[in-house]
């Protein structure tokens, strides 16, 4: 049992300030299992009882957890005073919820990007002890050889001197076209491995993180918030 006042449920979920929101109860706007209720501090269960905001049915969430499919020319942050970020993307509603990236994709990578509010989530699926792999599909500058399998198999150094986890590399019918998944987060970590090997990746696309795969219906720039099964494979996960 949640119970919360009405105020505040409905201020959350960005209905109005809690001055307003008591407006519209004297308005008689606000109804808890049908019965209109005038007071907003008057509290209710927020798992059990139906609260409708005139006529229509509050759905009361403290977290959101989106899955988007990010496009190139968008930066992976919360706010910035020049590029377009993700959550410009986003509508108000879940910008209501204070979303952030679950970790980053370079302003020209596309694809897989959670967002969520739910902190404890996000830290577990990003800290390096919990090794969640992170699929692209990549096109490189030039073909990619059984040599550069066996090199991402053992680790690749990196400019910085930083020596990577072991990477699966999978080839596919086109040379110059491949599946990386990685474990890590490095910044620039796919570009950097390639050119750890003498390569450059040319397009770079997320297809999968941990227990989730792209929504290929989701074109780039679309989004959809997950389902109930996807949350728990996620919290479960690990
Ligand atoms: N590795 C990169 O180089 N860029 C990304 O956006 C993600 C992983």
């Amino acid at each position: 049992m949640k119970k919360l006042r009405i105020d505040k449920m409905l201020g959350h979920l960005g209905y109005g300030t809690r001055k307003e929101i008591k407006q519209y109860a004297k308005q008689g706007m606000i109804a808890v299992n049908g019965e209109m209720v005038k007071n907003a501090s008057a509290k209710v269960d927020v798992e059990k009882d139906v609260v409708t905001f005139v006529g229509e049915e509050v759905h009361y969430r403290e977290f959101v957890y989106i899955l988007l499919n990010k496009p190139a020319g968008v930066i992976s942050a919360t706010e910035d005073h020049v590029e377009r970020t993700v959550i410009d993307l986003l509508d108000d509603e879940l910008r209501h919820f204070e979303p952030f990236p679950v970790g980053r994709l370079d302003k020209d990578t596309v694809g897989f990007l959670l967002l969520t509010n739910d902190g404890q989530l996000a830290h577990r699926l990003l800290t390096p002890k919990n090794d969640v792999p992170k699929t692209y599909f990549a096109r490189i500058d030039q073909a990619v050889t059984v040599a550069d399998v066996a090199a991402f198999k053992e680790g690749v150094t990196l400019d910085d001197g930083y020596e990577t986890k072991p990477a699966k590399l999978e080839l596919t019918e086109r040379p110059d076209e491949i599946f990386v998944t990685i474990t890590e987060g490095k910044f620039h970590q796919v570009k950097r491995m390639f050119r750890a090997v003498e390569k450059e990746v040319v397009y770079l696309k997320r297809c999968s993180m941990g227990p989730l795969e792209l929504d290929e219906h989701l074109r780039e720039g679309e989004y959809r918030e997950l389902t109930e099964e996807e949350v728990e494979a996620l919290q479960n996960y690990r």
